[in-house]
């Protein structure tokens, strides 16, 4: 009998959904309880040490719901506290930056590697860096043209430029990503990476695909915009099919009521919210993107979490 894993899922608020919505529509055998630390929004400038803090408080409560599995569906945290976070659990993670920078390469056509997200992960060079590594491990382009040339040594592929874009996060937790607001400032935000002739653009920050349609109207067709959510769950397919074979040797050691406990909990639920702020404000804007609408949001409080309802 399959064993319906639980996926725990984190963000600084309402970003980490558009990871959700793709783990929703691609995998249907999971339960997922996501995390947004909407009190403590935006991550986009804090430090490391706060943003290891944040993340152990979110995996330790994650872990508590039952969790599995770890998706670091904040690129600001993947950047800088995802290394700490796997050393102090024994649980397998999944970040952001790799698969993104995985995607990157795969899918650039000139080379010309873009980003954008929050200050510290642009400060963190994570994405450079990914790139690179993505790279070393033997990840090449798509494109004929450009992977031969790239392997004769006589065009490079790298992250050419990133622009740190502070004010998206703000205006997406306000719900106002499709505003006249939002479009004034993607046009100032994207005006170096189009000068810089950037042909893929990775949004890295996870509550950038809010924006996407905005972004597309800005850039055209030219520039091709990477959402590291696809590659992230292609990396969860994967780890759990490799969890699957382990639990398949296992399974003999397995008793019957341990079986039936897992069925037991099937049909209970497929999603669980949690907020660390105000549920009806992250539950509005949530809304506006998945598909499978969010009927409840449960508010939690850690340590110095200001919310109190
Ligand atoms: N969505 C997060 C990220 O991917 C955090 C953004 C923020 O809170 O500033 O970086």
């Amino acid at each position: 009998m399959r064993k319906q894993r639980i996926i725990g899922l984190f963000d600084s608020g309402v970003g980490g959904l558009t990871v959700m919505k793709e783990i929703l529509e691609q995998l249907f055998d999971v339960r997922i309880v996501y995390f947004g630390d909407t009190a403590r929004v935006p991550y986009g400038n804090r430090s490391q040490e706060e943003l290891v803090r944040f993340g152990e408080e979110s995996v330790t409560f994650l872990i508590g719901q039952g969790a599995e599995v770890i998706v670091v569906a904040c690129n600001t945290s993947s950047a800088t506290a995802l290394p700490i976070l796997r050393e102090r659990f024994n649980i397998p993670m999944i970040g952001m930056v790799d698969p993104g920078a995985r995607l990157a390469v795969e899918k650039t056509i000139a080379g010309r590697i873009g980003l954008i997200a929050t200050e510290t992960t642009v400060r963190s060079k994570a994405y450079s860096t990914g790139v690179s590594r993505a790279l070393a491990r033997g990840s090449v382009p798509e494109n004929a043209v450009l992977r031969e040339s790239w392997q004769q040594g006589e065009q490079a592929i790298a992250l050419v430029k990133a622009q740190g874009c502070p004010l998206f996060v703000p205006l997406i937790e306000a719900g106002l990503a499709n505003s006249a607001e939002a479009r004034g400032i993607a046009k100032t935000y994207l005006a170096p990476l189009q000068a810089a002739g950037v042909d893929a653009l990775i949004l890295g920050c996870t509550h950038y695909p809010f924006l996407e349609p905005v972004l597309k109207e800005i850039l055209g067709e030219d520039v091709l915009i990477i959402d590291p959510a696809l590659a992230v769950v292609e990396e969860l397919k994967v780890l759990l099919q490799e969890m699957e074979g382990r639990d398949a040797a296992n399974s003999e050691r397995r008793s019957r009521s341990e079986i039936s406990a897992v069925n037991a909990g099937k049909s209970q639920w497929r999603a669980r919210y949690f907020v660390s702020g105000d549920p009806g404000l992250f539950r509005q804007v949530g809304n506006t993107l998945l598909h499978e609408p969010i009927e409840s949001v449960e508010q939690v409080c850690f340590g110095d979490t200001p919310f109190h309802t």
